[in-house]
């Protein structure tokens, strides 16, 4: 939630931390802003909207600077306001800054700063920092050690960048929780939330961890640690395959990483089989598994948890992140932990993730992107190798994910090599998936269009799947949408079914087609238009998407590509623009 980018160098800043701010436009986007020194003055221009309409309305691409930071915004403190817009600046208007994450303690500061004579002019916990920056700066603190001072203060999660005229010629940079990553090219430096930002210019990055403040400048690169002692940092070097970031000529994100499923199935093997058959022995061996995520992760944690019992005879629980804290209780030396998420960044997880690891579990977390903050807090790290996922909808680290716990559920009866020649042929009927169904997938969602809601059902494994097809649905079309296990139907949702009403049925033929074809029928009977999702027809369906006949196991992998089609095609034809839908964000990093 919130991108945050500065770059200062040899070249205008401006272009840069523009370009920039659309590359992290995924974290947020309902205002953006920038700052820039520029002879003397400290330049701001912000406003709500997204990133190309505020570039157009204040004309952002003629600021001059070779100095700038840049906020791309999703709203927490206060409404979707030009105030509330980052950059955010002092009383004088000489400090800048711009903010990722949450100050809690932002009320008790915003009194006492009133109390001294501040004036505050947005609705935001982030102004309190420029206001606590001047202080410092008035005293004659340069601009790093401000920050080091000021840092104590502040309760919560946070990554921020600041630019000040009375320390002018540098930006500082610090975070707890919140990634801030810095990339280096002498003389042009860059640090932002995501390496994506600026890795069309560079490959060599350096994390700050917890209370580390970062200093740029154009002469280079300083980090201190929070006692101010100077820290020497190496540069690592960033996986360019992770930092594509163009549409490939798809007219969106989500559409290209549908499309790209195959091919990260392929990818998804090339794991150390050594390392994947410990881990798998690790679950095994623990006395209690819980799975934590949320979203989309989650759903694929509850497909986890039927191939654990199913394949490995290991039961596990899954746990809502945002609830894991209230079984914490629960949780001790003899648990292990699997935290599912593809930005490593959810920070429900993460808290979930330091409750366990302070009451002594092991934790195994299951990631995309490289060098996130849950990997750094985890024991054993797996990571599902599919590339960067712009579109806020998650599709292809989904169908990873799945993939993950297969391999992991083979792996624990010492099956790995099967799992993984079984996934590699799978991709191939991904492709047949897309191909087979993507017209008629046109074709009725322009019928279905104007539905006000749709229900999902299926049973055993596939349950989860009626789940993450409902979540697709609603999150991009924005349509009531509900996933739920067929079974469960005539106990309470039966009653909202009425003619014409979409149902998605998921009924592969495996142990479950019968009994769900007959809660279908139910639905069919009250009037329900039925979309059956399967390898075997049925009279009971109005309209058909075929899948292919797989294993049993591997059905959910092959059920959800249709469905998340389904909901790309809706979005379109309601006008919604699918890798941006309202109020949500890529990476949520607010509990
Ligand atoms: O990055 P994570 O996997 O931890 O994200 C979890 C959810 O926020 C995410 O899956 C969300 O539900 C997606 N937008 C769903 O498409």
């Amino acid at each position: 939630m919130c991108g945050i980018i500065g770059y200062c160098g040899q070249k205008p800043a401006v272009p840069i931390v523009l370009e920039a701010l659309k590359r992290l436009e995924y974290r947020g986007y309902d205002s953006a802003g920038i700052a820039s020194l520029y002879d003397g003055r400290l330049l701001i221009r912000k406003d709500a909207g997204k990133i190309d309409e505020v570039i157009q309305k204040h004309d952002l691409a003629s600021l001059p600077g070779i100095v700038a930071i840049g906020h791309t915004r999703w709203a927490t403190h206060g409404a979707v306001t030009q105030f509330n817009a980052h950059p955010h600046s002092d009383c004088g208007g000489r400090v800048a800054v711009v903010h990722n994450g949450i100050i809690e303690n932002n009320q008790q500061l915003r009194q006492e700063l009133t109390k001294i004579g501040h004036k505050f002019t947005s609705e935001t916990d982030t102004e309190i920092i420029p206001h606590l920056l001047e202080d410092e700066l008035k005293n004659g603190c340069s601009l790093e050690q401000a920050v080091l001072n000021i840092a104590p203060r502040l309760e919560g999660s946070y990554a921020f960048l600041g630019i000040s005229l009375d320390d002018p010629g540098k930006i500082i940079g610090t975070r707890k929780t919140i990634p801030l990553i810095v990339g280096t090219d002498a003389p042009d430096y860059y640090v932002s939330s995501d390496a994506l930002a600026f890795s069309q210019y560079t490959n060599r990055v350096m994390s700050l961890e917890d209370n580390e403040v970062v200093v740029l400048t154009q002469k280079g690169i300083e980090f201190f640690d929070a006692q101010g002692n100077k820290l020497v940092k190496r540069a690592r070097k960033l996986d360019h395959s992770w930092a594509e970031s163009h549409k490939g000529g798809y007219q969106h994100f989500m559409l290209k990483e549908i499309m790209e499923q195959a091919q990260a199935l392929s990818q998804i093997v090339h794991q150390d089989e050594k390392r994947f058959t410990n881990i798998a022995l690790d679950i095994l061996r623990a006395r209690q598994v819980i799975i934590t995520a949320c979203g989309t992760s989650r759903y694929a944690a509850l497909v986890g948890r039927y191939l654990f019992s199913r394949v490995g005879k290991k039961f596990c629980d899954v746990v809502m992140a945002s609830e894991f804290g209230y079984f914490a209780d629960s949780v001790d030396k003899s648990t292990v932990v699997i935290a599912v998420s593809q930005s490593g960044e959810t920070a429900d997880v993460v808290e979930g993730v330091k409750a366990a690891r302070d009451a002594g579990a092991q934790v195994i977390s299951i990631v995309n992107r490289p060098n996130s903050i849950l990997a750094d807090l985890s024991h054993q790290v797996i990571y599902l190798n599919c590339g960067s996922e712009i579109a806020v909808a998650a599709t292809k680290s989904f169908l990873s994910q799945l993939a993950i716990f297969y391999l992991l559920s083979f792996a624990m009866v010492n099956s790995f090599d099967e799992a993984a020649a079984r996934l590699t042929d799978l991709s191939g009927d991904i492709t047949k998936v897309l191909n087979w169904n993507k017209s008629e997938l046109i074709k009725l969602s322009q019928k279905l269009k104007d539905k006000s809601a749709f229900y999902y059902i299926a049973r055993g494994i596939n349950f989860a799947i009626a789940s993450e097809g409902a979540l697709k649905l609603k999150e991009i079309s924005y349509i009531h949408a509900e996933g739920m296990p067929a079974g469960e139907l005539k106990h309470g949702t039966l009653a909202l079914i009425e003619l014409g009403t979409p149902v998605v049925v998921i009924c592969p033929a495996d142990y479950t087609f019968l009994e769900t074809l007959s809660n279908a029928m139910e639905t069919k009977s009250r009037g329900a238009y039925i979309i059956g999702v399967s390898d075997k027809e049925s009279d009971i369906y109005d309209s058909w998407i075929r899948i292919p006949e797989v294993d049993e196991l591997l059905y959910p992998m092959v059920a959800v590509v249709p469905l998340q089609l389904l909901a790309y095609y809706l979005a379109i034809n309601r006008g919604c623009d699918p890798d941006k839908p309202r109020n949500l964000a890529k990476s949520v990093t607010v509990k």
